[in-house]
């Protein structure tokens, strides 16, 4: 049963057979259609990932359950096994489950007869993220070979930075990072510098967001101060090379780790990688339920 859980195991080849398979249906050919019915499953917030999920799954013919944790009978104990095994033998075909448990997804994915796309475990992975930074990189640059991509901000809690940086490599980009002393990762192969030497570096600077939800640490500085120290201010952007680009997986501060006029700005491909969402959506759900793009999954 094909689930997808991260991109660790996917070769390079796996990887641009669905970029491809994405762009074209953002480019309106051949658009997958499914007869299925699919339940989105967030124990955590989202706006991005839910709702282009689900316009992903309309678009393709699906009927679409969504699921409220809050008014499931997760509230009494049933647990995210049950909870799924339950809407399996309704018939339901597939979950995109989103769930703060770093690897969620090990006590199920052998026990379970539907297809599983991750959606974001804790701090672990968020592959549907990496692919459509990649479909946005790829759109931009052609390829990933020699390209430098910045990491910068809340690194050790981001699972953005994780899946991201661990697929960029095995692409050929090299991935470098900056981050507040606190929130370095010493697991990732690249040093930390300091954010005025990466912006300088950088063909692709990928701002992250402070994730407040995993720590307590508030950062002994105010928004203002964080966004002098370690943000991309305007004055840091005038320092970056010549067609290098801005993204940021969302949801961004404004004002905090990425200035407010930059957000639409001319290098900003923000908006961009929320577009090629629901094409790489698209793309992944084909996937996982008819194997089209004959990736190969372990
Ligand atoms: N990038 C991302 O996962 O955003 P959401 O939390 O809004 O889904």
């Amino acid at each position: 049963m094909p689930h997808l859980l991260q991109l660790t195991d996917w070769t390079p080849n796996d990887i641009f057979l669905l970029l491809n398979r994405a762009n074209e249906i953002e480019r309106g050919i051949d658009d997958p259609k499914m007869d299925a019915f699919i339940v989105n499953l967030f124990f955590e917030p989202s706006t991005r990932t839910r709702f282009s999920f689900e316009i992903a799954e309309k678009r393709m013919g699906m009927q679409v359950l969504n699921f409220a944790s809050d008014a499931s009978s997760t509230k009494k104990g049933e647990t995210l096994y049950d909870t799924l095994r339950t809407l399996e033998s309704m018939g339901v075909q597939a979950a995109v489950i989103r769930h703060p448990k770093e690897g969620y997804y090990n006590d199920l994915k052998d026990r379970l007869d539907m297809n599983i796309i991750n959606g974001g475990d804790g701090t672990g992975h968020h592959p549907t993220q990496t692919l459509l930074d990649l479909m946005t990189i790829y759109q931009e640059f052609g390829g990933f070979e020699g390209l430098t991509v910045a990491m910068i901000g809340d690194i050790s809690h981001s699972r953005v930075a994780r899946s991201n940086a661990l697929t960029l490599e095995r692409l050929g980009a090299k991935v470098i990072f900056s981050a507040p002393p606190e929130w370095q990762d010493k697991g990732f192969s690249g040093t930390c510098m300091l954010i005025d030497e990466v912006i300088q570096m950088a063909d692709v600077v990928n701002m992250l967001r402070i994730q407040t939800e995993r720590h307590d640490q508030t950062a002994q500085l105010t928004k203002e101060q964080y966004h002098e120290a370690y943000g991309l201010t305007i004055e840091r952007e005038k320092k970056m090379k010549p067609g290098a680009i801005i993204m940021h997986p969302g949801p961004f501060n404004r004002g905090v780790e990425i200035a407010d006029a930059l957000v639409e700005s001319p290098r900003s491909r923000i908006f961009k990688q929320v577009h090629n969402g629901v094409a790489v959506r698209m793309a992944a759900l084909e996937w996982a339920m008819t194997a089209k793009t004959k990736v190969v999954m372990a």
